[in-house]
């Protein structure tokens, strides 16, 4: 159901690998900065980043696939982009980028593609995120790809970086 790869100008999509670990470890899976709103603590180790990508490669209850953002300069990783299908007629997602990256459109171009991609599919009607309430980088990223706010999520997420108490989130989405 998941394309194999998406490309856009600066990137290009694949699924995550084990050979990816050293990469995501040191580019940005133990930064602070980088895991602040996220639903995962900094990993420690290498060791840590390897669970989390045969978490991502095995089976799942739902349809879903975790993607590297690779630059088409280098073939280098930038972050990675996690789609889910939690119904048939809707995805989620989730994403991240190394700090060394931010602030390029790197993430608004990936997401304009991938919400491209899931509105050409007959079957998909929607396409939707969240992010914490004081996220506003990634909040923008979800405007800037066309995507509508739906409204604030009240107690909706853990993000144990910031807080023990789960957390208000917006929620953005695109729909057909
Ligand atoms: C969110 C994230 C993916 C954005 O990726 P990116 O490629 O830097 O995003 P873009 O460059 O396409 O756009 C970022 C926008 O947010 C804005 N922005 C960045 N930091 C901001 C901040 N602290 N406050 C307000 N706006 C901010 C940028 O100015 C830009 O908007 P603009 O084009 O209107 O100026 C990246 O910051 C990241 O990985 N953050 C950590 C992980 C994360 O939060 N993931 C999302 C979980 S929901």
């Amino acid at each position: 159901m998941f394309p194999e790869t998406f490309k856009t100008a600066s990137l290009t999509l694949r699924p995550i690998q084990l050979e990816d670990a050293g990469a995501i470890f040191d580019g940005y899976a133990r930064d602070r900065e980088v895991t602040r709103f996220l639903v995962w603590r900094p990993h420690r180790s290498r060791d840590d980043t390897l669970a989390y990508i045969k978490r991502c490669v095995s089976d799942h209850p739902l349809p879903s696939r975790t993607y590297v953002l690779l630059g088409n300069e280098d073939g280098a990783v930038r972050g990675a982009f996690d789609v889910r299908r939690p119904a048939p007629h809707y995805l989620d997602y989730g994403y991240v980028l190394a700090k060394a990256w931010w602030g390029r459109g790197l993430m608004t171009e990936a997401l304009t593609e991938i919400a491209r991609w899931a509105l050409a599919n007959e079957a998909i009607w929607r396409i939707s995120g969240v992010c914490d309430a004081e996220n506003r980088a990634s909040a923008r990223v979800m405007e800037k790809a066309g995507f509508a706010r739906e409204g604030l999520l009240r107690r909706w997420s853990m993000h144990p970086n910031i807080s023990d108490e789960p957390r208000d989130c917006l929620s953005y989405a695109r729909v057909r």
